[in-house]
């Protein structure tokens, strides 16, 4: 499913460059050889952005508990 349509970038193509841990939005559109047009977009990726960090922070301790990495 294209997430940027500007870009024609999928889902697959934007979680893979989030997952490299890019600080910023315009820096996720670079690692994917592209850049910020309409912008339409940005606040989709922000939010994958924000995923990917939450599920980096909270590591399981091993007791069914999530503590702070
Ligand atoms: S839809 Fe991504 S920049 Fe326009």
């Amino acid at each position: 499913m294209f997430i940027c349509i500007c870009n024609a970038l999928s889902d697959s193509e934007l979680k893979d460059a989030v997952s490299q841990g890019h600080g910023s939005v315009d820096d996720v559109y670079r690692a994917c050889g592209a850049e910020r047009q309409c912008g339409c977009c940005a606040e989709i990726i922000a939010e994958m952005m924000r995923d990917h960090s939450d599920d980096n922070w909270a590591v399981p301790d091993g007791e069914g508990q999530v503590v702070a990495a």
